[in-house]
């Protein structure tokens, strides 16, 4: 089929026509819809619109983009969403502004501690895409306190939500994201890496003016998928800021990255690997692509038996779902006049209950979100960002730099995530070249293996999740719960004997 051709443009567009069919297409409303066009567009090499060079944060977000935020606190209190159970701990919801000028803001959720409010620590959230909420997955899908019931209306209750262990605040960016927005519609044209990681400082010092009582609290950043820039940014943003000013302006202690992209090469390849150990594709097929494929940063084009092994790739798996290779599929679209049990521990039909609920005028009303009139519906990812501008190849020099700087550092993968699976996750941490501090073992959740864990030297802790796909709470939420609660303890995770 590609025999006669030797023009390598040729087959270097059909390759990304392959990946668009295997990466972004198969399950349009996943996060990962808008990382298969970013990896598309970044294979384009030098005639790429996106700069993948290292990722040179600000050091200058100064006092001009501090604002006073007197009084808006109590503004943002959320009484009651529509449908909620009772709860016995307070939810704020609002806007913070991170560019005047513009008219840019960045719309946040917070959920206060079950518990101890006022000593536990504060936990961001960042979901990825680029271009995802962290509203909708985060905290209505994953790690927050309520999911939507399937008549898109009521919510119930997360047992295993991480606010029982921390004070979290959920930010949906960059603008063009959810609820976020600005009001130059062309910045919506211009975002990227580096745009993310600004705008998510500014948001969070101006949000700590709104809430002083958090200003020294203990300061961790979570994330996954393609938080995992995200999250490094913000934090290297954070640790330059400190630097520069010689003293802490927030309080940062850790980072934790879960099914995260992490290096570009490394994941592509892990990607590949997973596929062959998990029977999604032939020996041929994987040999051909280890063979062929040439997936370093500065590859240029890919040879026709590579291309013709991707194209075989895609076949073989285009009918699952990447995100967990073993979850049903979503079959019933429609939301349900009753609120119905759901199909499995997670409901894949969770995007169409929370899209439902979230374009709710009442509950738009109750989170004080969308109140200039956006011209856009909320979306799980958006689709109103342009192309991105920027994303490092790798982010393993920022995490590098947080391990000599102290700062706790946790990557964990769900293991039955084809996406960014665990292989590759595993395969960018060898890059790393780290000692091995404490061997791998797996560790324990009542009496049952929770996963695999491994602590480096410098310090880093790698932990799989097991039976826990590309969003691990939604999976796994008790042992995602287990998790946070060691990493926010800087504790290691319990092996047999300390089996609890
Ligand atoms: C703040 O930073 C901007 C650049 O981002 C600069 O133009 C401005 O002069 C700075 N203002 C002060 C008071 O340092
Ligand atoms: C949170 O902590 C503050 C300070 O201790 C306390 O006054 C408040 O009641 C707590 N909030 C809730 C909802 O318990
Ligand atoms: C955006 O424009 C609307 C309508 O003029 C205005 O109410 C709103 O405050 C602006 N947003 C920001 C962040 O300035
Ligand atoms: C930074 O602050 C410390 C005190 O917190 C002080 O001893 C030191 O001299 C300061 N360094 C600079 C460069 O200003
Ligand atoms: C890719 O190219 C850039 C400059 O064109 C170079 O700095 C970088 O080291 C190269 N990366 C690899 C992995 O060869
Ligand atoms: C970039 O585009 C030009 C013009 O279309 C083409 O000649 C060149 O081969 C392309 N380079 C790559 C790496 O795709
Ligand atoms: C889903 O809803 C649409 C529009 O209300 C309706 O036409 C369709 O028959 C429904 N499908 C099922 C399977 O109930
Ligand atoms: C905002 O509200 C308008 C109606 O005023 C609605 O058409 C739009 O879909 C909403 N957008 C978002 C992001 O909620």
């Amino acid at each position: 089929m590609f025999g006669k051709e030797k023009n390598p443009c040729f087959l270097l567009a059909l390759f990304v026509i392959l990946l668009s069919c295997f990466v972004a297409e198969i399950h349009g409303k996943k996060q990962s819809k808008a990382l298969g066009h970013l990896y598309r567009e970044k294979r384009k090499g030098s005639n790429s619109s996106v700069d993948s060079g290292v990722f040179r944060g600000t050091h200058n977000v100064n006092a001009s983009r501090i604002h006073s935020q007197k009084g808006l606190k109590e503004k943002d209190r959320i009484v009651k969403l529509p449908g909620q159970p009772e709860v016995e701990f307070s939810q704020y919801g609002g806007y913070v502004t991170v560019d005047e000028s513009a008219g840019r803001a960045m719309f946040y959720y917070f959920v206060e501690a079950q518990h101890s409010n006022d000593s536990l620590p504060l936990l961001l959230w960042l979901n990825g895409g680029p271009g995802c909420s962290s509203l909708g997955y985060g905290a209505m899908e994953e790690l927050g306190p309520f999911r939507v019931n399937s008549d898109g209306k009521t919510l119930y209750r997360n047992r295993f939500s991480w606010n029982k262990a921390a004070n979290v605040l959920f930010l949906e960016s960059p603008a063009g994201v959810g609820f976020s927005y600005s009001n130059r519609t062309s910045d919506y044209q211009k975002s990227g890496d580096r745009q993310t990681a600004e705008d998510n400082f500014v948001f969070l010092v101006n949000w700590l003016e709104r809430f002083p009582e958090y200003k020294d609290r203990e300061f961790y950043i979570a994330g996954e998928s393609y938080g995992g820039h995200y999250v490094p940014q913000l934090a290297h943003t954070i640790l330059n800021h400190n630097k520069k000013a010689n003293k802490t302006i927030i309080n940062l202690k850790g980072i934790i990255i879960g099914n995260a992209v992490i290096n570009d090469q490394t994941d592509t390849e892990g990607m590949f690997d997973y596929f062959h150990s998990h029977a999604l594709i032939s020996d041929e097929v994987a040999f051909t692509i280890k063979k062929y494929c040439d997936f370093s940063p500065n590859a240029t084009s890919l040879s026709r038996f590579c291309s013709a092994a991707l194209d075989e790739a895609e076949e073989t798996f285009q009918d699952l779902d990447i995100y967990n290779i073993y979850a049903p599929l979503c079959t019933q679209e429609n939301l349900t006049s009753r609120p119905q049990k759901p199909l499995a521990i997670f409901d894949p039909c969770s995007d169409n209950y929370v899209s439902a609920y979230l374009n709710r005028p009442d509950v738009q009303e109750a989170l004080h979100a969308n109140v200039t009139g956006l011209k856009f519906d909320w979306q799980p990812c958006s689709d109103v960002l342009g192309n991105w501008q920027d994303s490092p190849s790798t982010v393993i020099p920022l995490l590098k730099e947080f391990m000599a700087a102290g700062l706790r550092v946790w990557v964990y993968s769900g293991d039955i995530d084809g996406r960014v699976p665990v292989t590759s996750t595993r395969s960018s941490i060898n890059v790393m070249k780290l000692p091995v501090k404490t061997a791998w073992h797996p560790w324990f959740l009542k009496g049952e293996v929770g996963g695999y864990t491994q602590v480096y030297g410098g310090d880093l802790t790698f932990a799989t999740v097991r039976g826990a796909g590309h969003e691990v709470p939604s999976y796994q939420p008790r042992r995602a719960l287990s998790v946070i609660k060691h990493f926010l303890a800087g504790t290691p995770l319990p092996g047999a004997s300390q089996n609890t």
